[in-house]
């Protein structure tokens, strides 16, 4: 499978990098990445989900949205799409790209408050791109325990976290959380094509 398929998809995705990058320079901590997720990652991440069986489903930290266009291509017709995300310049670049899809400017820390002002009670499942090794203790705790406010029994969940540092006491720490929130914590195997390269961790609620 080429790594880049066409000139026009080839300079948006050049385009995607430069504003991720321009982010990182402002905001290291909370963007989290040099480089936007790379398709390969977001097909790691998606194919696990069986989107085309979800009604609501939920993306925290959509950044340029290296794993929306592939939500909202695999969504089955009618199920709502809500990406939260907390930078500005992400957010409008976000609705201008994908009209479709509906983009709430906040923390996901606040998604049980998001989620009632949207009308949604529950959600089937959570796509994560959050840079979780780069945040603080408690703001990972808060994250998690909102989640579970909005992530009904049996929902899924996803996020991904960079090999290099797997073996740090932080990383070990988050899978700890992770088994101690969901019922069923999986990791795939090492996603090679990506910047740095990847696992996904899988986990049931
Ligand atoms: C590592 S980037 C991932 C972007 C994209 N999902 C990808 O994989 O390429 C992390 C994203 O999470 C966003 N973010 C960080 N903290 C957040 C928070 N508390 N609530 C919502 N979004 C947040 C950042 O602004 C950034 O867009």
């Amino acid at each position: 499978m080429p790594l880049f398929s066409g000139n026009k998809e080839n300079m948006s995705k050049f385009r995607h990098t430069i504003r991720f990058l321009k982010e990182f320079v402002r905001s290291p901590r909370a963007t989290g990445a040099v480089a936007p997720s790379s398709r390969f990652l977001a097909k790691k991440m998606l194919d696990w989900m069986e989107l085309e069986t979800v009604e609501t489903a939920l993306e925290y930290g959509p950044g340029t949205g290296s794993f929306t266009s592939e939500i909202l291509a695999r969504r089955k017709p009618g199920a709502r799409v809500l990406a939260v995300e907390l930078n500005e310049g992400f957010v409008q670049a976000l609705r201008d790209r994908h009209p479709e899809l509906e983009v709430a400017h906040d923390s996901v820390e606040n998604i049980r408050y998001i989620c009632d002002q949207a009308g949604i009670a529950e959600a089937d499942c959570v796509v994560s791109g959050l840079p979780w090794a780069v945040f603080p203790d408690d703001l990972q705790n808060r994250i998690l325990d909102a989640m579970m406010t909005v992530l009904k029994p049996g929902g899924r969940f996803a996020t991904f976290a960079y090999i290099h540092a797997l073996h740090l006491p932080p990383a070990k720490k988050f899978r700890d959380k992770l088994e101690k929130h969901f019922s069923r914590v999986s990791a795939s195997e090492t996603v090679w094509l990506n910047f740095p390269p990847a696992i996904c961790y899988q986990c049931v609620r």
